[in-house]
């Protein structure tokens, strides 16, 4: 089985290429490692390319990157997906960092890119807005959440970390306790995009940083019940919501079956399980506002 061990980069569709690398650049704290008239690459400030933006009629989650184990050759990945069934093709010198990645289309229609090699973007990068360590986890309203997930499942080798009720799945591909989730919705797009900070401090740093740019906190802080991650939330210069974090859920190990045991768990020990609805949102902190919801 292909085993997908990091998300990468994603790539978006923008209408305002320019706007939107300001606010990545100014607001996120990312770093701009290449432009032309219509592509921008950026890198987190520890050089993970991180964002590849693409001018387009819409603002849309286009491709998702993820790197397989070093030791995968990708032809024998490509191989792999075809004898499941899925159809791939192979694409080279396609964003900096990567040399070359085998494409294909999940069942939602987004395009999942999986590489092995890749390069630092420089390194140490000094940066103007937030910072984040990394693109912790793409979130997305599908039509179907269980038909999606098994198909991460069965061609990815991600795992079941959390449902709730049966319309919220949270899926892992390491420690991190998710790196994809889907969630039920009539117009499938993207639900947020989230992406990891070091401690508190850094996201009180971020509060002040949007609050001082008059761009709204629409959620948090708040400490979630699946992931348990402490979390905000605001809209990006394409109205996307995204998402800063800490203290996500680990399961450091696949053999013990449970999240490595912290104070704020209310089960012991934490292990996979089904949420309801009314108690999943939140440990502590507000409910989401209705610009989150919109
Ligand atoms: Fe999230």
């Amino acid at each position: 089985m292909i085993k997908a061990s990091r998300i990468g980069h994603a790539t978006f569709e923008t209408p305002d290429l320019d706007r939107a690398i300001s606010y990545y650049t100014e607001v996120n704290g990312l770093v701009l490692n290449a432009k032309d008239r219509c592509r921008a690459f950026l890198a987190s400030k520890t050089g993970l390319l991180t964002i590849a933006l693409e001018h387009g009629g819409a603002a849309n989650l286009r491709r998702i990157a993820f790197e397989v184990s070093p030791h995968a050759d990708l032809a024998d990945v490509a191989k792999k997906l075809t004898d499941a069934g899925v159809n791939c093709g192979m694409r080279g010198d396609a964003v900096p960092s990567i040399a070359k990645m085998v494409t294909f289309d999940d069942p939602t229609g987004t395009t999942i890119e999986l590489f092995t090699e890749w390069n630092y973007l420089g390194s140490h990068h000094q940066v103007l807005g937030a910072g984040p360590l990394k693109l912790g986890h793409v979130a997305r309203v599908v039509d179907d959440p269980k038909a999606t997930a098994e198909f991460y499942c069965r061609i990815l080798g991600f795992r079941v970390s959390d449902w709730i009720e049966d319309y919220f799945v949270f899926l892992r591909c390491n420690p991190d306790h998710h790196t994809i989730n889907f969630i039920r919705g009539s117009k499938p797009n993207m639900h947020h995009l989230a992406f990891e900070m070091k401690d508190f401090a850094h996201i009180q740093d971020a509060c002040e940083l949007l609050a001082l740019r008059k761009m709204p906190i629409n959620w948090g802080p708040v400490r979630h019940g699946p992931g348990h991650n402490v979390a905000i939330y605001h809209r990006n210069s394409d109205d996307q919501n995204v998402e800063f974090y800490i203290e996500l859920d680990q399961m450091k190990d696949e053999a013990l079956g449970y999240f490595d045991p912290r104070p704020w768990h209310h089960d012991t020990p934490q292990r996979p399980k089904v949420w309801d609805r009314r108690s999943s949102p939140n440990l502590w902190g507000p409910l989401p506002t209705p610009d989150f919801l919109r």
